[in-house]
């Protein structure tokens, strides 16, 4: 068990934690240590969760890549917030963040997109994400044809694929306590930018 949360000596603003943590989490992680569950609301106010990579991260946001005609792709256009989990069992630790999600810069993107595998950048392609198949054989037809039209050459980034960028209204992070009495700090952003902290029950 690791050591508790104090308010006292918290800092003021919750990045350099969550860094701290992230940081102390990835090598207790494999195989996919950036694994986050990212929750949606559809167009019909049905919430909708999946797991998704964090690329990257700073003042500024989380960022994840995807199909932005994907289902979560329709719900952001529908509804532009989301909530972030991460759960680190080794450590016992939760970190959940709520907040407002916008599209990357297009530049942002089309530079994170040249860094992909080249069978990532034509699965981009490819894949319809999340409409329904005919079959394996429709996406490995569709797979084929786009080797074929891209053979030779640099691979642009689709349009209908990039990033989002979550700006957190919230942040709480949650470290295991002996007899379930466990530590639950909650960060949240005001008006003028700075973050009010408080302990929550657990
Ligand atoms: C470990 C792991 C990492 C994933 N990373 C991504 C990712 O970064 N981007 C993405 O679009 N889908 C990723 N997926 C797939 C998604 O969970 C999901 O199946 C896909 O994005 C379609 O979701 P949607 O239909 O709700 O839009 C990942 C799945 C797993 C299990």
């Amino acid at each position: 068990m690791l050591p508790p949360l104090d308010e006292s000596s918290a800092p003021h603003q919750p990045w350099g934690l969550f860094r701290d943590w992230y940081e102390a989490a990835r090598p207790l992680h494999p195989p996919e240590p950036d694994a986050m569950a990212l929750a949606t609301v559809g167009a019909d106010g049905r919430p909708s969760a999946r797991i998704v990579l964090l690329k990257q991260f700073d003042d500024e946001g989380l960022v994840f890549h995807t199909h932005y005609d994907s289902r979560k792709g329709e719900d952001l256009g529908h509804h532009p917030v989301a909530a972030l989990l991460f759960y680190w069992p080794a450590q016992l630790r939760q970190v959940r963040i709520e907040g407002s999600v916008s599209r990357l810069e297009s530049e942002a993107s089309d530079a994170y997109f040249k860094t992909r595998p080249r069978d990532s950048q034509i699965g981009a392609w490819a894949s319809p994400q999340s409409r329904p198949l005919q079959g394996r054989e429709e996406l490995d037809g569709r797979l084929d044809r786009y080797s074929a039209r891209f053979a030779g050459q640099t691979i642009p980034r689709p349009p209908h694929w990039g990033g989002y960028r979550l700006l957190p209204l919230r942040f709480e992070f949650w470290q295991a306590r002996p007899n379930r009495l466990h530590d639950r700090l909650l960060y949240q952003r005001r008006a003028d930018q700075s973050w009010s902290l408080e302990r929550l029950a657990p």
